[in-house]
């Protein structure tokens, strides 16, 4: 008789949103997210309000997950957390959390990877939605967050290995640094993004990336958008109200060009697809660039939903159910780790 599937119960606060998931196998029977919206008024995320909120917020959180998947906690196989990288402080609320939940239940706990779990998201199934995933290895992703730009060779579940990255800032934080400087409301990348779709991508020009590689760097263009707003304010003193459209649109093309670019040299002949992961997946521009590059390429293209592409707990699952079918249970010993390396074989 076929095992049924793992009930695996994940948790996710490397940042500024507590999630709590409940997957059975790859399928997501409730995926809940608290954002936490304390930051807005210091336009960035403040790590000792992020823990203290996390600590307000988890065990809510998971309540409100069992209680949408219609589970009990007897019902549990494994109890899963974020174990890195992220904001130290927020991550121990998650994952000391999960070891005592998993402890007391007397369940295998599950430390995960914040960035493989952002990788293997597209592997999730939403009931009654979707009817399937691409599956498969070796692939290649593209990692683009407010914390993490990078190109990576995922040959197998735990076998990552970096093609190339950002030098400096992520491209989300380049997203939400040019929108300060237009006079936008932190976050705003989303904003930049809706408003870029109003406006002319071309109206303004700003330097080239001149990274060698798959490597990017986005400080030398945040400056240059900077002096780029500085010099046409002294012609137009009210240009970042009459022609804001036409700048999100111009600094929206900036920061996502040197990431196609980039995707077509790391592309190798045995890549079974191509997936986009992390918060900035949401933004319009990639999304079709990245499905047209697909169709272009002759390739599958794995675009996630926006629920399983921001912060979330569901893809804390993903990775969860691999390690628990191949039986990779972390020792109740290990701390969470505000750095951490992919795995990799
Ligand atoms: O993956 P995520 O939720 O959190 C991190 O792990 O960083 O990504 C959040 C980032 C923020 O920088 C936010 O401004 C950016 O993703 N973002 C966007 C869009 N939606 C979210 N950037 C550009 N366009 C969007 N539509
Ligand atoms: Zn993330």
């Amino acid at each position: 008789m076929k095992r049924p599937e793992p009930l695996i119960l994940s948790i996710e606060s490397s940042c500024d949103d507590s999630g709590a998931a409940v997957l059975r196998g790859r399928e997501v029977l409730a995926n809940v997210v608290y954002s936490q919206t304390v930051h807005e008024t210091y336009g960035g995320v403040v790590p000792e309000l992020a823990s203290r909120a996390h600590s307000q917020t988890v065990v809510p959180t998971i309540l409100a997950a069992m209680s949408q998947a219609r589970v009990g906690f007897g019902d549990l196989d494994a109890v899963a957390a974020t174990e890195g990288p992220g904001l130290l402080g927020s991550l121990l609320v998650g994952h000391g959390t999960a070891k005592a939940i998993a402890q007391s239940l007397g369940l295998p706990f599950i430390g995960v990877h914040h960035i493989q779990a952002h990788v293997l998201a597209h592997s999730l199934l939403e009931p009654g939605v979707q009817d399937r995933t691409l599956e498969g290895f070796p692939f290649l992703a593209l990692v683009v967050s407010g914390g993490h730009t990078q190109l990576f060779d995922v040959r197998g579940p735990f076998d990552f290995r970096l093609l190339g990255g950002t030098l400096d800032d992520a491209v989300g934080e380049a997203f939400d640094k040019a929108a300060k400087m237009l006079g936008l409301p932190y976050p705003g990348g989303p904003e930049v993004d809706r408003r870029a779709e109003l406006g002319n991508p071309d109206r303004f020009a700003f330097a080239r990336m001149q990274t060698p590689g798959l490597d990017l760097s986005y400080s030398g263009l945040k400056t240059s958008i900077l002096y780029a707003i500085a010099k046409e304010q002294k012609l137009r003193p009210d240009t970042l109200e009459t022609d804001l459209n036409d700048w999100c649109a111009s600094v929206r093309k900036a920061l996502v060009q040197p990431l196609l670019d980039r995707l077509d040299r790391a592309l190798m002949p045995d890549h079974q697809y191509a997936v986009l992961a992390g918060g900035v997946a949401a933004n319009r521009l990639l999304r079709r660039a990245f499905a047209a590059w697909g169709l272009e390429k002759g390739l599958d293209v794995g675009i996630p939903p926006l629920s399983y592409a921001t912060d979330n707990a569901a893809m804390i699952g993903a990775v969860a159910y691999y390690a628990f079918v191949e039986g990779r249970y972390s020792d109740m010993g290990r701390a969470a780790s505000a750095r951490l390396e992919v795995p990799s074989l």
